[in-house]
């Protein structure tokens, strides 16, 4: 039908029929890629929901077709909640390292979801908790660490290695002394921004800052095992920053002596 349509003009004809035998091969080589086989990885995931009476603790177990699902933990969370369970819960908010709301230990290192990749190795499952030794809200959500520490300093200073601190409460969770003594020690994330204010020349409460740190705990329960800096989700140093204040506090110590 084509050859009517055209009548005798040759050249015309030649242009359509390889433009239809390209269109051939086009169809061909798409129609010959074969769907990618799916990619079923296990999300195991801690569940509790006080709410519900007689609620233990579990582990529930998640299949997702990492095909389907976007690179970081957090967005499996996202896809099990959204098509596979709306009852799961967990906190998440700017989705790229910056509140540090989706703090939770991930194949047991303490991590932030949204920067943590996920394990494309299938065979073995991925382990979410929430931060450990915390008391827990439902499923992967603790109660707010440092938010309840933290409590004035709500304009802290700008060094590097120390401002980029998102108060996500990773290090502090990761440390024995803080498990054991949370009630007195003040743990990596809120000594590091002590440690913001103390060598900020503007600082004028340095001493003062000192002097409340002085007790057997708030500050020397720290004992430089360094679980804190090795788990920061941001590549930050709080346990570096906890052995500056003992430098200082040193030389503090020392002031005082010589001027009593
Ligand atoms: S020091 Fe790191 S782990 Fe600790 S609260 Fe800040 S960002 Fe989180
Ligand atoms: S270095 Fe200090 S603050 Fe960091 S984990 Fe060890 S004891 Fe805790
Ligand atoms: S969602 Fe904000 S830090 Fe992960």
């Amino acid at each position: 039908s084509l050859s009517v349509c055209v009548g005798h003009n040759s050249k015309y004809w030649v242009n359509v029929r390889s433009h239809f035998v390209l269109q051939m091969v086009r169809y061909a080589q798409t129609a010959a890629v074969p769907a990618p086989e799916p990619r079923i990885k296990k999300f195991q995931v801690y569940r509790w929901d006080p709410d519900t009476p007689g609620d233990k603790p579990r582990m529930q177990t998640y299949e997702i077709d990492l095909n389907k699902c976007g690179p970081m933990v957090l967005d499996a969370l996202i896809k099990i909640k959204n098509e596979l369970d709306p009852t799961l819960t967990f906190r998440r908010s700017c989705r790229e390292g910056i509140c540090g709301s989706c703090a939770m230990n991930i194949n047991g290192g303490n991590t932030l979801a949204c920067l943590n990749k996920i394990d494309t190795n299938t065979s073995k499952p991925t382990k979410i908790y929430p931060l450990p030794h915390m008391y827990v809200v439902k499923d992967l959500v603790p109660v707010s660490v440092v938010g309840q520490l933290i409590v004035s300093d709500s304009c802290l200073p700008q060094q590097d290695g120390l401002y980029e601190c998102i108060l996500c409460a990773c290090c502090s969770t990761s440390c024995p002394s803080y498990w054991w003594n949370g009630d007195k020690y003040l743990g990596p994330a809120v000594l590091m921004q002590a440690y913001r204010w103390m060598i900020d020349s503007r600082d004028e409460f340095t001493e003062e800052r000192l002097s409340k740190l002085q007790d057997p705990f708030s500050l020397y329960r720290c004992h430089t095992i360094m679980n804190c800096t090795k788990t920061c989700p941001k590549g930050l140093n709080p346990g570096k920053a906890i052995a500056e204040i003992k430098k200082m506090m040193a030389t503090y110590k020392e002031r005082k002596a010589a001027a009593s």
